[in-house]
C-alpha cells in the first residue's frame, strides 16, 4: 500500500489493525463526524473557547512554536482558522506548509491532535468570513501590526483611532489577514481512563481514505 506521503512512518492499515475495538466514545469511524460530535459535547462544558486549539508550526531555525488560535469551521478541506498572514505563524507557515493542532477539552477530559498541510483560503473566502466580524474586530485587524513590536506605549490606540476614522460602515478585509486550512493527515482522538489507562484512537489518510488503529497511553 502507498503510504501517506508526508508522514511517511504512517502505519498501513494491516499494521493499524483495521478492526480494532472502537470502545464506547469512539462513536463513528469517519474522523470528520466523530470530532463534530467531541466539540458538540464540549461546547456543553467548557466555560470559555470549546473551538480554540492549539496551533504548531516551525520557524526558519527548525525550532517549533505554538499558540492558541479559534476553529472557525470543518469542512471535506479540513480545520480552519483565521490570522495576520505577517504574523510570526502566517511567516512560518509561508515557508512551510505544515502544522499540527491540538484541542484540550479539560471538562470532558478528552484531547483531538491533528498533523496536516496547510492551504491559504481563496480571497473570495477570506472576504465572506470577514465581513461576518464586528466593525470594531475589522477595525482591530487593520490596526494590529501582529508579532511586530510595539514601536512606543499608545501605538496600538493609534493606529485604532486612524482606521476607525479612515473606513466608514464598511470597512474592507485587510489584504494580510487570512483563513488557512489544516487539511489533515492524522487525527488522534484520546480520552481520559483510570489509572492512566487512556484510550487512543487514531486515523490515518491513505490514498484509499481513513484506516483507523488503536495507540497504548
Ligand atoms: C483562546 C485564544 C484564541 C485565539 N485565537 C486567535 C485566532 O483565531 N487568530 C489569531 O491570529 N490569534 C488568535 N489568538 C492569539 C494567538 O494565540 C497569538 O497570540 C497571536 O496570533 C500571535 O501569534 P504568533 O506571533 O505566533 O503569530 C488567540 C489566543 C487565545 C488565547
Amino acid at each position: 500500500m502507498t503510504q501517506n506521503p508526508i508522514i511517511p512512518e504512517t502505519p498501513s492499515a494491516e499494521e493499524y489493525g483495521a478492526d480494532a475495538d472502537q470502545g464506547s466514545v469512539f462513536t463513528s469511524r469517519d474522523p470528520y463526524q466523530l470530532f463534530e460530535e467531541w466539540l458538540t459535547l464540549a461546547k456543553k462544558h467548557e466555560i470559555n473557547d470549546p473551538n480554540a486549539m492549539s496551533l504548531a508550526t516551525v520557524d526558519q531555525h527548525r525550532m517549533p512554536d505554538v499558540r492558541m488560535v479559534l476553529l472557525k469551521d470543518l469542512s471535506g478541506k479540513g480545520f480552519s482558522f483565521y490570522t495576520n498572514n505577517d504574523s510570526a505563524k502566517g511567516e512560518q507557515l509561508a515557508a512551510n506548509q505544515k502544522a499540527a493542532l491540538c484541542f484540550h477539552w479539560k471538562s470532558i477530559r478528552r484531547q483531538v491532535r491533528v498533523r496536516g498541510t496547510v492551504d491559504l483560503m481563496s480571497n473570495q473566502e477570506s472576504d465572506a468570513y470577514f465581513a461576518k466580524r464586528s466593525r470594531g474586530s475589522k477595525i482591530g485587524a487593520w490596526a494590529s501590526k501582529q508579532s511586530h513590536m510595539l514601536e512606543e506605549q499608545g501605538a496600538l490606540e493609534a493606529r485604532v483611532k486612524e482606521f476607525d476614522a479612515k473606513f466608514g460602515d464598511d470597512v474592507p478585509r485587510p489584504p494580510n489577514w487570512q483563513g488557512y486550512v489544516v487539511d489533515p493527515l492524522e487525527i488522534e482522538f484520546w480520552v481520559n481512563r483510570p489509572f492512566r489507562l487512556h484510550d487512543r484512537l487514531v486515523f490515518a489518510r491513505q490514498p484509499k481514505g481513513w484506516v483507523t488503529g488503536r495507540l497504548y497511553p
